[in-house]
């Protein structure tokens, strides 16, 4: 079973940071035995190419998008379509983050455009979901995101449901406004994520104020398949160390035989 482990720089990172994260990143790897831990890394658009460069087609890292338009083509100004996109090197697309649901007016229904323009083209649409703070102070967490996913994934084959990953990430956890979340709290959307769609997707992973004294006990929690992190993962130590936890923690892989934290 592959442990998904990867970060969205979101608005981060000019083009000499990319290169050197991704460096960086490499020689980290080359350090490590993960097993079955799969790094991703999503960086801005304007970063994407430049850090293909780095990567020059190493597997090891998966690259990816934070956003692409579901046309392919056409007078969408300021938008980057999945073709562009994977020409630029991605072979992922996180669609729906809450940051754009929120700020940028996407609905379950571009969600959902955008989902099968992502798998039409061969690339994988890392969905993304979560409930407002009033939705789960109101027991409705796992109903919200349900129909969240339902609505994304309306009238998809089963093969192409093979090759979604799914990230729960409550918006009441993410970012420097939110709080970590206790893992029992996560237990009940999980095992409701799973029930509904966990034979069918690729994986299911947690997303939300992962940090290196939380990401162990996020992995044990039923059915979570991995981490989708932010600002624990915008230097590359950070990510490294949290991919290690990850490779200790499902049993996969083995530490590095020196300390990466003084090694880095
Ligand atoms: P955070 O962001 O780890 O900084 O809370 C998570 C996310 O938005 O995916």
């Amino acid at each position: 079973m592959t442990v998904w482990v990867g970060t969205s720089w979101k608005m981060n990172k000019t083009l000499a940071e990319a290169k050197r994260y991704a460096a960086e990143l490499l020689e980290g790897l080359d350090r490590r035995q993960l097993g079955a831990v799969q790094p991703f890394i999503i960086p801005p658009a304007t970063a994407l190419s430049a850090v293909a460069g780095v990567l020059n087609g190493d597997d090891r890292v998966l690259l990816g998008a934070q956003n692409a338009h579901w046309d392919d083509d056409g007078a969408w100004t300021g938008e980057v379509s999945v073709p562009q996109v994977a020409d630029a090197g991605a072979r992922l697309v996180e669609i729906g983050h809450s940051e754009r649901r929120g700020n940028f007016g996407e609905t379950d229904e571009t969600v959902r455009l955008k989902v099968a323009a992502a798998l039409r083209h061969g690339l994988t649409p890392l969905l993304c979901v979560g409930e407002p703070a009033e939705v789960k102070d109101a027991g409705g967490s796992s109903g919200f995101i349900l129909q969240q996913v339902a609505r994304a994934l309306e009238g998809l084959r089963e093969e192409q449901l093979s090759r979604v990953l799914i990230a729960y990430e409550p918006i009441w956890s993410i970012g420097s406004a939110g709080r970590a979340a206790d893992p029992e709290e996560l237990r009940e959307p999980f095992a409701a994520l799973s029930e509904a769609w966990g034979e069918q997707v690729a994986g299911l992973l947690y997303g939300g104020s992962v940090a290196p004294d939380n990401a162990a006990g996020l992995l044990g929690i039923p059915h979570v398949d991995g981490l989708f992190v932010g600002r624990a993962a915008w230097e590359v130590d950070g990510y490294l160390r949290l991919l290690d936890i990850a490779a200790e923690t499902t049993g996969s892989g083995n530490r590095p035989a020196q300390d990466v934290r003084t090694n880095n």
